[in-house]
This record gives structure tokens, sequence and C-alpha cells, in this order.
């Protein structure tokens, strides 16, 4: 019988095994510390969140390894990650649906303006305004992956003044976009509110620094999905707290969690979640699991 390991760092085995198992029943699937060091060579697939260093490297005959995120940043805190093995990363319909509709709920809140609003309430002020509708909102989608391309069709459908950016071109994207490092800072300069769908590479990291983040039009809000290197937290707060930018959602972080001294807890204009945008249903990840392997 061929084995199927599952790790997924803070996650509890009864949540992940048994919904696995039902949809391969021609697995041997068991958590991280189910295989005894002699089974282990049975071990043909992993499902993995955030290995620890060395656990992949016990299985000697793994052959597939399953991201359970769409970002594969997460393996490299696991140097015994065999690179002679077929990668499948989560792609789901399901998780880019979710994804999309994070999204679409985070612009909607900052168009109508309700951080403003929460932080209103707080200090007892009571100041209704109207604002535009909601095609009169330029959004920009960074990235134009699986889940900026659902998140952009999705905005696109609700109404929004949708442009994405992509490092290279896409013949056939259903959105318009811009392309090419060269077009970003004009890019940048022509949205209402900028949502990151960059992965954590070398490239993108602090690719929204100080200096891009004040092309963003006086007033523009931020919501950041995609990782939290990408952007510069501190420049981003000096632009909050300068007026520049009205609002920021951050689901993702340079550090996760915050230090808990971390102005990004209290900000008035930052609304935050804790990596929640697109997490894996396992029951609906195993079924599709068991479709590519
Ligand atoms: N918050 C959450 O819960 C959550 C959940 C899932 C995913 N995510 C994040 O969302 C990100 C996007 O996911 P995805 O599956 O849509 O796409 P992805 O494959 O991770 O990224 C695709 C986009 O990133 C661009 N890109 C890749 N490497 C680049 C580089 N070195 N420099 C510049 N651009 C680069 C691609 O450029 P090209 O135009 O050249 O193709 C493409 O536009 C993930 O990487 C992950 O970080 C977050």
């Amino acid at each position: 019988v061929k084995g199927l390991v599952i790790h997924v760092e803070g996650d509890h085995a009864s949540d992940w095994v048994l919904p696995f198992a039902e949809h391969l029943p021609d697995w041997d699937v068991r958590w991280s510390d189910g295989f005894a060091q002699e089974d282990a060579d049975c071990v043909e697939a992993a499902v993995v969140w955030q290995p620890p260093a060395g656990f992949l490297g016990h299985f000697h005959n793994l052959r597939t390894i399953v991201s359970v995120s769409a970002g594969l940043d997460h393996l490299k805190g696991d140097p015994s990650c065999p690179t002679n093995v077929r990668l499948i990363r989560r792609m789901d319909p399901l998780s880019t649906r979710a994804m999309a509709e994070f999204v679409l709920m985070q612009v909607l809140m900052q168009h109508r303006l309700l951080v403003t609003f929460f932080a209103e309430r707080a200090r007892r002020v009571w100041a209704p305004r109207a604002v535009g509708p909601l095609s009169s909102r330029r959004v920009g989608v960074l990235g134009l992956g699986p889940m900026g391309l659902a998140s952009a069709e999705l905005l696109q459908a609700m109404g929004c003044s949708v442009t994405a950016w992509s490092r290279s071109s896409k013949d056939d994207a259903p959105v318009p976009f811009v392309c090419g490092f060269e077009r970003l800072d004009a890019f940048l300069g022509s949205v209402d509110t900028l949502v990151n769908l960059l992965p954590s590479r070398p490239e993108t990291c602090n690719l929204l620094s100080e200096a891009r983040l004040s092309l963003l039009p006086v007033g523009s809000t931020i919501v950041n999905v995609g990782r939290g290197d990408v952007l510069d937290q501190r420049a981003l707060l000096r632009l909050l707290d300068s007026g520049h930018l009205a609002a920021a959602a951050l689901d993702v972080l340079p550090q996760e969690p915050p230090s808990p001294s971390d102005p990004v807890w209290e900000h008035p204009k930052i609304i935050l979640t804790p990596h929640v945008a697109s997490l894996p249903d396992p029951a609906a990840f195993g079924a599709w699991v068991a479709t590519t392997l």
C-alpha cells in the first residue's frame, strides 16, 4: 500500500487524516508522526504546510509533494525537501473563489468607508457621507496567477473598473492588464485601490517600497493578500498616518503573527486578519488531491 503523510503546521490530525482517507481509499494516510522509521519507505506522497526542517528527508521514496498553499515559500523551512519530485500546489477552484470573495469584501469595505466609520464609532462620531458608485473605483490587481485572475474577474463582474499588472504578458486574460516592471510605476499612479496578489520571491521582496507606495493617488487604499514581504510595512504605516493612504487591509505580514508591540494590531486605518483569505477546507482539498495523485 502506498503511504501518504500529512503535516499541516498548527492543525490537528483529526481535521485532515479522515477527510483525506475517505477520498484516497487506496492510500495509507497518516499524520506527520504516524509512520515509524521502518514504514517510512512506503510513503510516496506528502501533503504539507510549513514542514519542519528535516521532515521530508525521512521519506526516501517520495514521488509527490502537495503544498497546502498556493505559495511554495513555506517549503524553504525544510532544507531536506527533495527537488526531484512532482510538486503540486493547492489550486482547486474553491480556493481561488474563496480568495476572490475575500478580496471583494475588503474592496467593498474600503469603498464604503467602513474602516473610517468603525474608527469614528469608537470616538462616538456620527458623520455620514456619500461615496460614488463602485464603477468609479479603479482597482489595480498586482499579479495575474490563479488567485489574482479570479479576484480581478469577480471585481470586474461586480462593476469595479479593474486593471491588472503582471510581470509577463497574458494573451488570453479576461481583464485589462499592463505588464512589465517598466510599467509598474505608471500603473500604481492610476489606481484607487491596490490589491497585492504577488508571491514572495527575491524579485518581489519590498517591491512596494516607500517610493512606489507614494505613487498611489492621495486617498487610495491597499489590500495585501499576497505575501507580507512584498510591502514595506513601515512605509505603509507612515503613509496611513500622513493621510496619503486612507486604509489598508492586511491578511499577510512580514512577520506572522506580528509582535505584541506591532502597531498593526491597533491601527485605526488597518483591517487585520490572520492569513485567512483562502484557507483550505480539508475535505474539499482531499477530494481535489485525489483527482491529481
Ligand atoms: N492570504 C492567503 O490566504 C493566501 C492564500 C493563497 C495564496 N496566497 C498568496 O497569493 C499568491 C498568488 O497566488 P497565485 O496562485 O495567484 O499566483 P502565483 O503563481 O503565486 O503568482 C503569480 C503571479 O506572480 C507573478 N510572479 C511570480 N514570480 C514573480 C517574480 N519573481 N517577480 C514578479 N512577479 C512574479 C507572476 O508573474 P508572471 O506574470 O510572469 O506569470 C504572476 O503574475 C501566492 O503566491 C500566495 O503568496 C495567499
